[in-house]
């Protein structure tokens, strides 16, 4: 943004205001207690359920997640942050987890490993939106792949990963829809049939999904056009149509859900905005979130994506969530976020030979694991121990010219208001003590 601004010597000058670039936020410090909340959860369930974390680089080869997340797709298609390096390759910023990983499974010969090989990863994705409230050009995602079992088992551990995740954070009303949009086998049948059925009422649907029909017939069913709702209201559906392998792998997977007491709907419209999806696919909504509806995270069965990325055929299931939309959720619901430890003390020093020597206290201070604010910037006495009272610290040490001089710290207790002086030596010890024995008061309070 550019203003002009009357300059104090004479003509107006173009001031360049600098902001951050549409659909991309700052996360601030006062944001941060709901995100470390999430990421030392999401972190504490990963080696529960024996996941170890891979980090993937943010800028990957264009064709990637063409040859994954699909051409066709609107992720691939209109949402891409694409560009050229100074050598001409084509390069875009990750617009998801997946294909990253399965190339990185790969290029890491990972296959030799005991199966599944159990990977999550914790990022920014983007992909150029219209940016809404939960709708970011830049967001965060944490994801859980297993690769390397076809077992129905794993797709239900997946979705029982997510919502353990999820409750753990504090949200607990979550809807599950899930469906299976079948394999190799029965897809093309069941696409053909879809086809023939949308073709005879293509008149009457919205522009994309006419042009959909011919490239992913699939992708009408998700289309949210009134006009496009009606018809799909009445299509055939794809569990009606999946072949015996598929029915079983479904059928186990909804028992399992049951054993687990999970509820869940099954929405045969569900098909999900990437292409690689096989057998099974399912999202995770935010219960009460009547209105403008958002997914917290979605996930299925992807078991032709290593082959189709040159790997041997490997099944693989996985979902993600978003970070970003988790946060909106804990916030509406009053949800606390994970603080870091408040300081218990503060450091307040008068002179250079006292700021010398506060350097050193601050470590040992911070090496016996006791948290400790200081201002070694500000001169003034007075203020720095306005800064104490403001951190709400238990103890101030106070270290000036003569204390310097003589070894000594001047000890300071803010609740009671006595000090006392201290041998710069036993400082460390004397702290401690001092800290129990206030924690200790306080709890027979
Ligand atoms: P996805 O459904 O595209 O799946 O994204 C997963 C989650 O990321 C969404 O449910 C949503 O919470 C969040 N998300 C997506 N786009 C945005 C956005 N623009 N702003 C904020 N949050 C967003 C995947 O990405 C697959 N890779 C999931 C997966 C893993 N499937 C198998 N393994």
């Amino acid at each position: 943004m550019t203003n002009l601004k009357q300059n104090s010597n004479g003509p107006k000058k173009k001031v360049i205001k600098f902001q951050t670039v549409r659909g991309m936020r700052d996360i601030l410090p006062d944001d941060q207690p709901y995100w470390n909340k999430i990421r030392k959860t999401v972190d504490k369930i990963a080696s529960d359920y024996n996941y170890n974390r891979i980090d993937t680089p943010i800028v990957e080869m264009v064709n990637l997640f063409e040859r994954t997340t699909g051409k066709g797709t609107d992720v691939v298609e209109k949402e891409m942050y694409k560009f050229e390096t100074q050598s001409g390759k084509k390069v875009s910023l990750r617009p998801e987890g997946t294909p990253s990983v399965v190339r990185a499974y790969i290029e890491h010969g990972m296959k030799t490993k005991p199966s599944p090989v159990k990977l999550f990863y914790i990022g920014p994705m983007f992909r150029y939106d219209r940016p809404q409230k939960g709708r970011y050009r830049e967001f965060f995602q944490f994801g859980f792949e297993a690769i390397g079992e076809q077992d129905p088992i794993l797709d239900a551990q997946i979705i029982q990963t997510a919502l353990r995740i999820f409750n753990s954070i504090g949200i607990n009303k979550i809807e599950l829809q899930v469906n299976s949009i079948g394999c190799k086998e029965c897809r093309p049948n069941y696409d053909k049939l879809l086809t023939s059925y949308l073709k005879n009422r293509s008149r009457s649907l919205c522009m994309n999904c006419k042009n959909r029909l011919e490239s992913n017939p699939l992708r009408v069913l998700d289309c949210k056009e009134e006009k496009c709702t009606q018809i799909v209201a009445q299509a055939p559906q794809s569990v009606d149509h999946l072949c015996t392998d598929c029915k079983k792998h479904f059928t186990y997977l909804l028992e399992c859900l049951d054993e687990l007491k999970i509820t869940y709907s099954i929405n045969p419209h569900l098909v999900r905005g990437l292409d690689y999806y096989t057998k099974t696919v399912f999202e995770l909504w935010a219960h009460d979130d009547e209105e403008g509806r958002i997914a917290l995270g979605g996930g299925g069965r992807y078991d032709y994506l290593i082959e189709k990325l040159g790997g041997k055929k490997t099944p693989a299931v996985g979902f993600a969530a978003g970070m970003d939309r988790l946060v909106d959720a804990m916030k509406d619901r009053g949800i606390k976020g994970v603080k870091t430890s408040k300081p218990k003390v503060f450091l307040a020093q008068l002179g250079d030979l006292a700021k010398m020597k506060s350097l050193l206290i601050f470590q040992g201070l911070e090496r016996a694991g006791i948290p400790v604010a200081e201002s070694f910037g500000r001169g003034n006495l007075k203020a720095q121990l306005k800064k104490a009272n403001q951190l709400g610290v238990d103890l101030v040490l106070i270290i000036g010219q003569r204390e310097s001089l003589d070894e000594t710290v001047i000890v300071k207790d803010m609740l009671g208001g006595n000090q006392e002086v201290v041998i710069l030596e036993k400082v460390v010890v004397a702290i401690k003590k001092k800290l129990e024995k206030i924690k200790k008061e306080v709890r027979i309070k």
